[in-house]
């Protein structure tokens, strides 16, 4: 009896995880939506004054009425999230690297922020 019972015991254990994780996982997404737009907005507020440079000093990107004029309009570029973020970590031709000026965390809601903005995400 017991050999035969065996075999099945995993399966039940497996079934019974999923749903427990399943449980748990459902009411944490809405919070991650909050989230996500709480890092937009903080993105917004460092790409328009926040960094130091702030990008909007030479960037134009329309969603966040920015004008700039030195680098190139994120507006036709739609970088995404990861190209925005390498730019900032190294730097690039006139542009100032923010590393050691921000944090990842800052450097990521920018990221984010502006790929979400420009079109860069979609
Ligand atoms: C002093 C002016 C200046 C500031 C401030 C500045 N940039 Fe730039 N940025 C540039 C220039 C110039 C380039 C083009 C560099 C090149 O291609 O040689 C550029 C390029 C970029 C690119 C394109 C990178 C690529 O892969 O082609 C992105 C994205 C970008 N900047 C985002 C930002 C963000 C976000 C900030 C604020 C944290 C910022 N920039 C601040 C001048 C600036």
């Amino acid at each position: 009896m017991r050999a035969r019972l065996a075999p099945d015991l995993p399966i039940q254990r497996c079934g019974a995880a999923g749903w427990l994780a399943l449980a748990l996982a459902l009411p944490v997404l809405p919070v991650l939506a909050a989230d996500q737009s709480a890092q937009l907005e903080i993105g917004k507020k460092l790409f328009m004054s926040g960094a130091v440079p702030a990008c909007a000093v030479c960037h134009t990107l329309q969603a966040a009425g920015a004008e700039g004029a030195v680098g190139p309009v994120l507006d036709e570029l739609k970088p995404d999230a990861a190209r925005v973020a390498k730019a900032l970590r190294d730097g690039l031709g006139q542009m100032p690297s923010y590393k050691g000026k921000l944090s990842d965390e800052q450097i990521d809601a920018i990221a984010a922020y502006v790929a979400q903005a420009s079109g860069g995400a979609r």
